[in-house]
């Protein structure tokens, strides 16, 4: 299966091991040279022969008789060029997805180590938005890319359920709010009277007063105003995790900000311990001069610890916990400044797990029709961006094919990986503008195309019928069907290295590139053809490509529809 390590046990040099030629072998510039190639004015000097010679004598030594899966081997200007038989090459990689299926692209490299990953991370009583759509499915995406490589992974919803905000909602509350009214409507509802709130608190300064008086009772853990807050905990939860569904997303913990209100103090003493913390006009903070960084701000002159003092506490509690290998926070990238910061400071803690610390930064998403501010109450609602996606998906489809079984369900799939693939397909650092009609369309570069080749395979593969003849290959090594099958035999390497980058948009591109491929070879070959042999080597082609199509569209949390 492994050509390269194959051809470097055909050459022999003395006093050159396979390992040794296994890392000189390269991909000549074209495919038209062979499949690799050996520069051999690499032993010019030990060998004191002129190249050309070392490729020639090389060339004479290999008997291709021996080697069926060999087509040829040249000896070009000092290279040795070696071209694979393609119809073996087809065999045994088609063999090997078929046989992986589900499995294929999958590895075990992760065993025995451990990953959190800090994604999504909403915030109570505040609208589920499209702000929120990268980290969620961006998070989501690398958690079954590591899983896929046999990583222990943990999904954690690091809540934003701490702070002054949450006593003005329950001000706001009791002024204006309506227990049924928010049972019924949500977030919504909670939001309404929270962005009330601040308005009216620009014209009557005691509102901020009584805000600040109900979160004190909040932190004294009071009756009324923790029950209150549960609630607001409960009804945002109870939403979003409809959307998590729709989304296909999972955590394994959702332990929010509060719950290290009593896991900073250790934190801190041992930072006073350590000489790092200096006082500020009565705050407490770690100098960063040296590092070009504003101080790092751990604790005001109130008494209140803040949102880098949470993220230590809840670090070292993973830390602890969890034992992770790597700890992941997929945040945007408006955060980099409070990220770098307090990794600084664990760092000069001299806890050496710091360089383990990730900041999976992302650019912003946002609709063609420009900026929002939650506190001004102009925001885009997630969920309406999905059914908005959904609701145009079913009205393509009624166009194009308007006898579709289970229209309503596939027009939920095309629609929600159309929006979830708008946030996974460029470079995760790029800013996004959204804009409908382009992530639904059918031929550009969307999750509805992807879909859509998939689908298309499957109706291939339904038309020919079950059948079992040997398959001839010789009818999969066209130009195109050759590359293809190259392309296939890279998915496990593409899953590996965008877990290395933390970038599932090498999946999306590579996905793309394989569904174009794919449907070039379509349009090219008769796939359901008089030589049945022929036929069965496109079909079992047609079947790799949907393994792959589908394994790939699974890691990013896209539903592959049988029929489109
Ligand atoms: N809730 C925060 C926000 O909406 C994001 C939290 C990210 N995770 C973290 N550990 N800081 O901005």
């Amino acid at each position: 299966m492994d050509y390269k390590k194959k051809i470097a046990e055909l050459i022999n040099i003395e006093g050159v091991s396979a390992d040794e030629i296994f890392g000189m072998l390269a991909f000549p510039k074209d495919l038209s040279m062979g499949d690799y190639c050996l520069p051999c004015f690499k032993f010019a000097g030990k060998l004191r022969k002129a190249p050309v010679m070392i490729a020639n004598e090389l060339k004479d030594g290999i008997d291709l008789s021996k080697n069926t899966w060999l087509e040829k081997v040249e000896s070009v200007a000092g290279y040795l060029n070696f071209t694979l038989n393609k119809s073996d090459y087809a065999d045994k990689i088609i063999g090997k997805i078929l046989s992986d299926g589900e499995n294929y692209g999958k590895s075990d490299m992760g065993k025995g180590k451990t990953v959190c990953i800090d994604y999504s991370s909403v915030n109570i009583a505040k609208p589920f938005h499209i702000g929120h759509l990268s980290t969620t499915v961006i998070g989501a995406a690398l958690y079954r890319i590591y899983k896929a490589l046999g990583y222990e992974v943990v999904g954690i919803n690091h809540l934003g359920d701490w702070g002054t905000q949450f006593g003005k909602l329950i001000s706001a509350f009791k002024r204006w709010g309506n227990k049924e009214d928010i049972e019924k409507r949500g977030i919504k509802a909670l939001f309404e009277i929270y962005v009330r709130f601040h308005s009216e608190e620009k014209e009557n300064p005691a509102l901020a007063d009584e805000g600040r008086a109900w979160f004190k009772k909040i932190e004294d853990g009071d009756k009324e105003a923790t029950e209150l807050f549960s609630f607001f905990r409960e009804v945002t939860l109870k939403e979003v995790e409809k959307l998590y569904e729709r989304l296909g997303v999972k955590f394994d913990s959702y332990c929010g900000e509060s719950f290290y209100n009593d896991k900073m103090q250790p934190v801190l003493d041992e930072l006073e311990q350590k000489g790092l913390l200096t006082e500020s006009e009565g705050a407490k903070v770690v100098n960063l001069d040296s590092y070009d960084m504003p101080p790092c701000l751990l604790v005001k002159a109130d008494g209140a610890t803040l949102y880098a003092t949470r993220d230590m506490a809840a670090a070292f509690y993973r830390k602890q916990t969890y034992d992770f290998d790597k700890c992941l926070y997929v945040v945007a990238y408006q955060q980099n400044l409070h990220f770098k910061q307090w990794f600084k400071v664990v760092e000069l803690m001299e806890k050496e797990w710091y360089k383990d610390l990730v900041h999976v930064a992302f650019g912003m998403v946002s609709l063609e029709d420009g900026a929002m501010s939650t506190r001004e109450g102009r925001v885009v609602f997630l969920e309406e961006v999905l059914d908005k996606a959904v609701k145009k998906a079913g009205d393509i489809i009624n166009e194009k094919n308007p006898n579709l079984k289970d229209k309503e369900k596939i027009s939920e799939q095309v629609g929600v990986g159309a929006v979830v693939f708008s946030a996974l397909c460029n470079n995760r650092i790029k800013d996004i503008v959204f804009n409908f009609d382009k992530v639904l369309n059918f031929d550009g570069e969307t999750a509805p195309y992807l879909q859509y080749t998939t689908a298309r395979c499957n109706s291939v593969i339904e038309k020919a019928g079950e059948s079992d003849l040997v398959p001839d290959y010789s009818g999969v090594t066209s130009a195109v069907g050759a590359e293809l099958i190259n392309v296939l035999s890279r998915f496990s390497q593409v899953v590996k290295d965008s877990a290395e980058k933390y970038e599932p948009s090498f999946v999306t591109r590579y996905l793309l590139n394989v569904a174009g491929l794919y449907n070039k070879f379509y349009f090219e070959h008769k796939i359901i053809t008089d030589d049945k042999n022929i036929q069965q080597a496109r079909l079992n082609l047609t079947k790799a490509t949907r393994t792959v199509l589908k394994n790939g569209l699974a890691l990013l949390g896209i539903q592959a529809p049988e029929r489109m």
